[in-house]
Parts: C-alpha cells; structure tokens; sequence
C-alpha cells in the first residue's frame, strides 16, 4: 500500500505514543547527502507563526547536529512497533562512524521541497524546513532540570520546523495500532 499526502494534524495520538514508546526518527543528511537517522524522545508539533510546526531538541554533541546545522531541514517519522530494533540503534549508534541508514535497511523517501528523506519503512512521516533554531539557556531553565538533564554542560538546540508535508501509508493508523 502505498503514501498519501495528509493534513499535518490528521494523526495526534500516535506520534506522541511512539515518543513516550521508544522514540520517533529525526533524519537529516550530512556533508557527502547521506541521510542519519537520530532516535529522539522530546518533541513536538503545533502552531507556531501561524503555521504548522514541529519542533525538536538535538544536543551539539550529536552527529545530527552538524547535518541540521548544514542543510536546514529535517524529516521526524513514527514508526511501527516492529521497527523498535532500529529505533534502538539509532538511538545508540552514531552516524559518524555508522551508515545507520543502511544497517537499519531503511529506504529514502524524497520530495523536492527539502533534502532530507523520510523513511519508507515508517508509516507516517513529517518533512520539515528550519524557520527557527535557539538554545537552551541555563541560567533560564528550572535548576532542577539544568542539573538532571546536562550533567556535561551539553545543552540541547530547539530546532522549529515548518511542517511542509506529511505522508502517511494509507492504512498508517491500522497498523500502528494492532
Ligand atoms: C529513546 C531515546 C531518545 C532520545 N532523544 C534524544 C533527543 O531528543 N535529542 C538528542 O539530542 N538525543 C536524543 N537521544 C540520543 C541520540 O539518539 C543518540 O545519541 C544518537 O546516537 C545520536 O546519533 P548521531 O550521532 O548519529 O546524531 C535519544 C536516544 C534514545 C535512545
């Protein structure tokens, strides 16, 4: 079966049980286009400047964080319980010394308006153009947080993206939910 474009809004709930389950997959490309696809666990999407956005938090001691930096864009894709495999690795390998992308058996998904892929074998994938990027700020954020959260001072970067489509398998919230 294959992906059809839906409004960024059409899935919620599955999203946001695949973060709390594991993690969704942020995919940017590095210097040579190769895609890395990153585990993540914090985000999330809304209006923001009156568009669709989704927004993550990536650390600059990630491999990742070099290739957002670079390109500007990103695509975050849910994916099905059966994939926790790869979601694991992704989470725990890093693109500078793993093609994480082909070790997971994982193939692109582009379309013209950014570089960075999705990934075909996710049910539901969000591609997403950079408008905004700031930093956590210690001296801003809760003391409690600042010390369970960067212990090595490695403070996340906000990434918002402007959600410029969504594709979804047909029967994306079938399967994701049996
Ligand atoms: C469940 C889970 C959630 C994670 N969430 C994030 C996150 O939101 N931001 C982040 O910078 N790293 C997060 N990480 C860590 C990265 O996925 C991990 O360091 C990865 O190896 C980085 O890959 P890279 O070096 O190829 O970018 C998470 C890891 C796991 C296992």
């Amino acid at each position: 079966m294959g992906k059809v474009s839906v409004g960024w809004q059409k899935f919620l709930h599955e999203p946001l049980r695949a973060l709390q389950d594991g993690g969704l997959l942020l995919t940017s490309v590095d210097a040579t286009g190769r895609p890395n696809p990153m585990t993540i666990g914090w985000a999330s999407h809304g209006i923001y400047w009156g568009q669709p956005v989704l927004v993550v938090m990536v650390r600059p001691s990630r491999y990742t964080f070099g290739c957002m930096e670079m390109t500007g864009d990103f695509t975050v894709s849910v994916p099905y319980p059966d994939l926790s495999e790869q979601v694991a690795l992704c989470g725990t390998r890093s693109g500078r010394n793993t093609n994480k992308f082909e070790e997971c058996g994982f193939t692109p998904e582009n379309i013209d308006a950014v570089r960075s892929p999705g990934i075909e074998q996710c049910g539901l994938t969000y591609f997403c153009r950079c408008v905004h990027r700031n930093d956590v700020l210690p001296s801003q954020l809760d003391e409690s947080l600042v010390r369970a959260c960067y212990p090595s001072d490695d403070f996340h970067r906000f990434y918002y993206g402007q959600i410029v489509e969504t594709l979804a398998d047909e029967d994306f919230s079938e399967r994701f939910n049996t």
